[in-house]
């Protein structure tokens, strides 16, 4: 496994993660047409076709007809809607949490027995029950206005398409908000509001997956491993030592989090957001959180800090059920991961050389088996193993407002470079690659 080092993360004054909605500056943040061989096929071929049809539900119909582009073709009467699958018309009458006139979405608005309530929902929606102990929903967002950057708005649609690609491939499920839900939870404070609706709205999920804007995925195969994380209801990406002993605010990263959806969740966000700038008592927090954790520089109160405090002052109330992550990149530095990304291109294709499976072509639906095939092959690849997420931290590519320790060029161009690694993963099963990761120009995948 990759050990993602911290010290990488422990840079001066690196503004934190940012989900860039910005405070008192409103705009400165940041059919179908199936090809002639295929199914239609028009005169007399299609009422060939359809007798054969009737006579093959099972069958497939084979034909070395030129014209028919010798495709196999297998006719189902397969209904509509799939009777294994959510039924996503379905609410029955019965009463659910829904109907409690008390209920509320707001961060302010208390929230109790939601595990029962969540159960008893379950329960009424029988079409939702299988895959609900792991169903993930991907909840990210950018600010209400314009980005200031000039290609900011570009930049945040290709980080959302990094995401909406990652979510399609693992049958995820995606929710993209700009809206700021608490006036006055701006910057990094506003995924708390958002991350509490989110529960509510989707009580079939399991898991709230918080991902930064600036943060992508650059390993498309890579699944979170669940397991691990069975007896945990949040977890971070970080290094125990540096939070604990060293209290050091960047001894973890609440730009990615994984949080179950439960009453502990709820709870544990309260308490977490209650430091925040919609309370009266901010300001004492920035200072109580600057006393604790020596090297924060900045005088605000964030959530970043605002967790390790948390984790540190509160450890015999929530630190059991909080995982941190240390063997992977839940969320990477991209000062170190960018540089690497030519030499982990040429060891997965070094790798595919040697395995023909992995060069199969295949579908995209079914691109999670050859993940697993060449997980196989990668475990130990060490630095050589594709990053899962590469965080941006400190670049702000919306307002542009980036850390002045970063050029604007170092921040853009890894972000490029970074996309477009992901993007040849992507554009693989579509028979496309960028060949060159500082170029969006794309060649067919040359055959092996
Ligand atoms: C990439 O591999 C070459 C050859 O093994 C090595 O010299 C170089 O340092 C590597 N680059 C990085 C960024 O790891």
């Amino acid at each position: 496994m990759v050990s993602s080092d911290r010290s990488n993360h422990n840079v001066p004054t690196m503004p934190k993660s940012s989900t860039q909605f910005h405070r008192n500056k409103p705009s400165l943040s940041f059919s179908l047409s199936l090809s002639d061989g295929c199914l239609f096929l028009g005169g007399a071929f299609s009422a060939l076709l359809i007798v054969w049809g009737f006579s093959s539900f099972t069958t497939p119909i084979l034909t070395d007809n030129p014209n028919l582009g010798s495709v196999t073709t297998k006719i189902t009467d397969a209904p509509a809607t799939s009777s294994s699958g959510p039924d996503l018309r379905f609410d029955p009458p019965d009463r659910t949490f829904y109907d409690d006139p008390e209920m509320g979405y707001t961060i302010e608005k208390k929230v109790r027995n939601w595990d029962k309530k969540r159960q008893e929902w379950l329960k009424h929606h029988p079409s939702f029950a299988a895959g609900a102990k792991e169903r993930i929903m991907m909840v990210t967002g950018s600010q209400p206005k314009p980005c200031e950057n000039p290609i900011g708005d570009h930049l945040l649609l290709r980080l959302f398409k990094n995401k909406v690609d990652y979510c399609r491939r693992h049958g995820y499920d995606i929710y993209y908000n700009n809206a700021l839900l608490h006036p006055k939870m701006f910057d990094c404070w506003a995924k708390y509001p958002l991350v509490k609706a989110a529960m509510l709205a989707h009580p079939e999920a399991e898991w709230i997956y918080w991902v930064d804007s600036d943060a992508l995925f650059t390993d498309m195969d890579f699944k979170l491993p669940l397991e691990r994380y069975k007896d945990h209801n949040l977890v971070v990406h970080g290094w125990p030592h540096a939070i604990y002993e060293e209290r050091s605010w960047t001894g973890l990263n609440a730009g990615v989090f994984l949080i179950r959806n439960c009453q502990w969740s709820l709870d544990f966000m309260e308490v977490w957001a209650s430091m925040g700038p919609q309370t009266p008592n901010y300001k004492k927090w920035g200072q109580t959180l600057q006393s604790t954790f020596k090297d924060k520089v900045s005088p605000d109160s964030d959530d970043q800090t605002a967790l390790a405090y948390l984790m540190v002052i509160e450890k015999d109330k929530w630190g059991d059920r909080i995982y941190v992550e240390s063997e992977y990149f839940f969320e990477g530095y991209w000062k170190v991961i960018v540089p690497t990304f030519e030499n982990v291109s040429k060891r997965y294709d070094e790798m595919e050389r040697e395995a023909r499976e992995l060069r199969r072509k295949h579908a995209e639906k079914v691109s999670e088996k050859y993940g697993e095939l060449r997980e196989e092959f990668v475990r130990d690849a060490g630095r050589l193993k594709r990053p899962f997420i590469t965080h941006f931290v400190g670049c702000r590519p919306c307002n542009g407002d980036h850390n002045p320790i970063y050029s604007a060029d170092a921040c853009q161009n890894g972000m490029l470079r970074a996309l477009n690694f992901a993007d040849n993963q992507v554009l693989r099963p579509y028979g496309f690659m960028h060949p060159d990761l500082g170029d969006n120009g794309v060649t067919p995948v040359p055959s092996h």
